[in-house]
């Protein structure tokens, strides 16, 4: 019989290493943080799609069924809108439904509010439609959303709000594999600056046409840092990991997409005695992230923020998404 009221929840993201050249078909390492996304669907008669998301200060909006695919979309609702859309002509189900969005981060973040959303759309989907969804369709659907949305990614955020944990992944969800890590001391830094993750794969992308040679090197390093941090993470090697995490910002930073607030954030972090320290993500802005011993971690918070970052309280490895009660 089909459930009337659903309520999912999943995971935002940190990027740990290769961002960037995971877009280009090389792994990276991404973990999922305690932060979550919450979707509530309930189904309606008529045909009516009504949405509120507070976060982003939607209200009541409403789009009919037959409009989904023929108008353009407010981006606050995009992602929502097109999990809908996508969803309804792959399965060819439909149905008036009532979607309430809760977020316990900011947007602003770079935690991955667009693929968290996204998963917790299909998978409450799938629950409130009676269809058996495997993860791995899971993902598929939602990568096939996104890039519908904003054309560019490598799907990563998606994957690891799907699998939680911390994953090695490989873009498209070619290799999506589970790494026993446990919780990582990290400690998180919002750098106030919102960054346009499309903008700078955008970017990268037109430096790699000019400079293919350049940008190729600098990813043949990245992969390497990524599959030696691979095992370290296992064996907890914080120390060398850190100094992986130092190594790959540099690498970033020839590449182009760190910031001076996000230079000044990781060396404010490495100055207080963090194992290392890099920007998690596209760069731009958004969050860097530190590695730190237990003792040092107060004092490695405290010179984040005397450097002008806001620092964000996560826990790593968290759960993917799930059906809340
Ligand atoms: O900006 P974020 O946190 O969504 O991270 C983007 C990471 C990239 O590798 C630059 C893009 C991608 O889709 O993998």
């Amino acid at each position: 019989m089909n459930k009337k009221v659903v309520k999912v929840s999943a995971p935002g993201k940190l990027m740990l290493f290769g961002e960037h050249s995971v877009v280009y078909g090389m792994p990276c390492i991404v973990t999922a943080v305690n932060q979550r996304m919450h979707v509530k669907i309930q189904k309606m008669k008529g045909d009516l799609i009504i949405i509120n998301a507070p976060e982003v200060k939607i209200n009541n909006f409403s789009i009919s069924i037959s409009d989904l695919g023929k108008i353009e979309y407010p981006k606050e609702v995009k992602f929502v809108l097109k999990s809908i859309e996508v969803y309804f002509n792959k399965y060819k189900v439909s149905s008036g439904l009532k979607i309430t969005t809760h977020s316990e981060f900011s947007n602003l973040f770079g935690f991955g509010s667009s693929s968290a959303v996204t998963v917790c759309m299909i998978n409450a989907l799938s629950e409130i439609f009676n269809i058996e969804v495997s993860n791995k369709s899971l993902f598929d659907i939602a990568y096939k959303t996104v890039l519908s949305v904003q054309g560019v990614g490598s799907g990563f955020d998606l994957a690891v709000a799907v699998s939680g944990g911390t994953i090695y992944f490989i873009k498209g969800g070619k290799i999506i594999r589970p790494i026993n890590v446990g919780r990582l001391p990290l400690i998180v830094g919002y750098t106030g600056i919102k960054a346009d993750t499309a903008t700078l794969v955008r970017r990268v992308s037109e430096d790699y046409k000019k400079n293919k040679k350049k940008i190729e090197e600098i990813f043949n390093s990245v992969t390497k840092i990524v599959n030696k941090s691979r095992s370290l993470l296992v064996l907890k090697d914080y120390v060398k990991l850190g100094e992986l995490m130092n190594e790959n910002q540099k690498l970033l930073y020839r590449l182009g997409v760190s910031i001076p607030k996000l230079d000044k954030l990781t060396k404010a972090a490495t100055d207080a005695k963090a194992y290392g320290a890099k920007l998690s993500g596209a760069g731009g802005g958004d969050c860097m992230i530190a590695l730190a011993d237990k003792k040092d971690v107060r004092k490695v918070k405290k010179a984040i923020s005397e450097a002008g970052g806001i620092v964000i309280p996560v826990k790593t490895g968290a759960e993917g998404v799930k059906i809340e009660k």
